[in-house]
């Protein structure tokens, strides 16, 4: 099958979280079985490439009333087509974050179809990521100046975190697209304005996340954002996908980023990570790290965590956070870093090199968030022996097997979490039940394989194409 994949961030060239691991990921295994990928995704000013992408021309993107010019550049790597979409817009230090945000996204969706026309790559389906490509599916359906092959192609629409919705006004909105008025009362009116999310959930063939316990979850107010009622109504078409891992990259046999490889027959040599991990940030060596590699914002419970620290402390855990995020919360970790020399350590900032020593060196991984859609964090954790301590939602729920390879717990209190950490902290002193622990979870298989498959078997079912 011929399949094009959109997302605005795509691993190695731009990562902010999980999202681009997975647009990175998914398609290689794609392509292992047989099928031909092409990744869309916007030409940031940060891209990071080892070699740039060729620029092949420029495009004229029907948006905002008038024609855009659009930069298309191209690369290949692992057998995977990259075509990356070149515009001012995408000039700047950040991702996301801008106030013409939902305006950025919606000329590189227009420009999607553009590019792969310019590639000649015609699609069998389209896989649309987020709320940044969900116009996509209704833009197929009902765009003006589509080129040839793209007009009312199936596709699939996957939620990775339904709290970014991506909000604008109605009549804006389909003037940037440059869409039919009457879509003004389709799925992409949400009360009175546009969001991209619902449309995507509305205008896709089938609609996924990321696994299946947050497939239900989402139909609850509770984790619903809003689009609670949407999901219950869509719920035919919406099935949950678990995520894998790039298990080449996050290999502890063959991590180039640790100061030593290590498998689970050779558990000892995992020890010189975590001294290097001590010496680097002062911690005393002699008590196990519970570590923390997030994104510091509502949903990964940093805040509860924070509240927690000193206790966690008491129960004789070192603790070491790597994270960037709100300034609330990388401030209130600075300063639990300075009152607890040798205890307490952070590193505040995006660190992929140091990410691979922590998963490495740390004894242990908190995860307390309050939704978690999949969860790569623990998926890498149990990789490299490193047990996972995670609320249980979402992903965390279908991937952690409690007091097998990790431990859950309910409530996302102070109370809650340090129940999990004490009964974790207890069994890290049976040093044969933890390294048990270890082996168990280092024996996992969070390979993309079988999701790649189950993709695979979800896209045939759309497009009625066998293999
Ligand atoms: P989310 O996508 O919600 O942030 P995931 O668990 O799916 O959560 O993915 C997070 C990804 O981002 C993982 O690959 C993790 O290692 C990485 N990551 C998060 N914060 C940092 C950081 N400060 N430095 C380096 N890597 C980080
Ligand atoms: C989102 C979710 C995270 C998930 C990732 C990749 O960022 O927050 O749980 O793993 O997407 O699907």
């Amino acid at each position: 099958m011929r399949i094009l994949l959109a997302s605005s961030e795509v691993y190695p060239f731009s990562k902010t979280g999980g999202l681009a691991d997975v647009a990175g990921a998914l398609p290689e295994a794609l392509v292992k079985l047989g099928h031909e990928v092409l990744v869309v995704s916007p030409w940031y000013k940060t891209l990071k490439a080892k070699n740039p992408p060729l620029w092949i021309g420029d495009e004229w993107v029907p948006f905002d009333n008038h024609i855009e010019t659009c930069g298309i550049g191209v690369l290949e790597q692992n057998g995977v087509t990259y075509g990356f979409v070149g515009h001012p817009y995408f000039q700047r230090d950040s991702l996301y974050g801008y106030s013409d945000d939902v305006k950025r996204f919606c000329l590189f969706t227009r420009a999607i179809p553009q590019l792969g026309a310019r590639l000649n790559f015609v699609p069998d389906l389209i896989h649309a990521n987020d709320w940044h490509t969900g116009y996509l599916p209704m833009l197929l359906e009902h765009g003006w100046h589509m080129p040839e092959g793209y007009v009312r192609k199936p596709s699939v629409f996957t939620i990775h975190n339904v709290q970014y919705q991506g909000n604008s006004s109605l009549d804006e909105t389909l003037n940037w697209l440059r869409l039919p008025g009457f879509l003004r009362d389709s799925y992409m009116n949400y009360f009175g304005s546009a969001n991209a999310m619902q449309a995507g959930l509305g205008f896709a063939d089938k609609v996924t996340t990321v696994s299946p316990t947050y497939a239900e979850e989402i139909k609850t107010t509770t984790y619903g954002y809003g689009l609670d009622g949407t999901m219950r109504h869509i719920s035919d078409k919406l099935s949950g996908i678990v995520n894998g891992i790039d298990t080449d990259i996050w290999n502890p046999a063959t991590d180039r980023y640790i100061t030593q490889t290590y498998t689970a027959k050779s558990l000892k040599k995992k020890d010189l990570n975590k001294q290097a991990l001590c010496q680097r940030f002062k911690l005393d060596p002699s008590k196990p790290i519970i570590a923390v590699v997030s994104r510091l914002v509502d949903q990964k419970g940093i805040d509860v965590f924070i509240d927690a620290a000193t206790e966690l402390l008491w129960q004789d855990w070192n603790v070491f956070v790597l994270g960037s995020g709100e300034p609330a919360l990388e401030a209130a970790l600075s300063s639990l870093t300075a009152r607890n020399p040798g205890r307490f350590a952070s590193f505040i900032g995006y660190d992929e090199t140091l990410a691979h020593l922590v998963y490495a060196g740390a004894e242990s991984l908190a995860i307390p968030s309050r939704f978690e859609p999949c969860g790569l964090t623990q998926l890498i954790a149990m990789r490299y022996g490193n047990i996972p301590i995670a609320r249980a939602t979402g992903g965390l729920v279908d991937t952690i097997s409690p007091s097998e390879t990790g431990f859950l717990f309910e409530h996302l209190t102070v109370k809650g979490l340090l129940w999990a950490t004490k009964v974790a902290r207890d069994a890290f002193d049976n040093t044969s039940f933890w390294q048990k622990m270890m082996k168990n979870a280092m024996s996992k298989d969070f390979s993309w394989e079988r999701s790649a498959k189950t993709y695979v078997d979800l896209y045939q079912s759309i497009t009625g194409i066998e293999a």
